[in-house]
């Protein structure tokens, strides 16, 4: 039987403020360094229908109140957009994909945050998703105080407002946090919990230190 060569899926999951595209972003450099193929991914968007749906998303962009359950849908939307035009293909040739949120981010938010049964935002996902189920998936975890100061100076320094969901109240983010603690409980073969309040240095050497004892990156 012809075996299919398969790249690595890794994902950075987490509450606001962990770091998760830095960390993402730092992995996607070190991995380019060794000369693999690898593609960063970041969610919602990736592709140009999910870029459109960022906007809806983050800020309102079609003028109207996004309601809670069209909230799920088109997060599960520019989800199904990037797995079918990103992701699979690239992991079909070998390519590694590293994103800055997944699938996992619905369960969290709209499941855990917003309230939405919890089996079918993984109901909701799987259909999304079909067999791009990640490799390994970093929980960065951060207090909800922390990450929220971090969050308040990259706006200070971006000179950017928060958007519809980071505006969010501070027990929906809480909620967030036990919820993708939870899931990282449920899948632990998948799971790495990492200590996000740590310097990015630190928590990037322990993501590489992970990955090697997980699989033969340089190989
Ligand atoms: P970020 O990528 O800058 O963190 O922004 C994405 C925002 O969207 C963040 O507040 C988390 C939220 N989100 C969800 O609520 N559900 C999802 O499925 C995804 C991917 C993101």
């Amino acid at each position: 039987m012809k075996k299919v060569m398969r790249g690595k899926f890794i994902t950075f999951e987490g509450p606001e403020g962990g770091g998760k595209t830095t960390q993402a972003r730092r992995l996607v450099e070190t991995l380019e360094g060794l000369g693999r193929e690898v593609i960063y991914t970041r969610e919602p968007g990736g592709t140009p229908t999910g870029e459109a749906i960022r906007g809806i998303l983050q800020y309102n962009t079609a003028g109207e109140p996004v309601c809670p359950e069209t909230e799920v849908l088109l997060f599960a939307a520019s989800r199904a957009q990037l797995v079918r035009h990103v992701i699979l293909p690239a992991l079909e040739r070998g390519c590694w994909v590293v994103s800055d949120r997944f699938a996992d981010s619905t369960t969290a938010y709209q499941g855990y945050g917003r309230g939405f049964p919890v089996e079918s935002m993984l109901t909701i996902n799987a259909f999304a998703i079909s067999e791009a189920v990640p490799d390994i998936t970093f929980l960065l975890d951060i207090d909800i105080g922390l990450g929220f100061e971090r969050l308040a100076e990259r706006h200070r320094q971006t000179n950017t407002a928060k958007d519809r969901i980071e505006q969010e109240e501070r027990a929906f983010h809480e909620r967030v946090r036990q919820g993708y603690l939870q899931l990282a409980e449920r899948w632990p073969e998948r799971f790495r919990r990492l200590d996000a309040a740590r310097s990015p240095d630190e928590v990037a050497a322990e993501v590489w230190s992970i990955l090697e004892g997980f699989t033969n990156i340089t190989g």
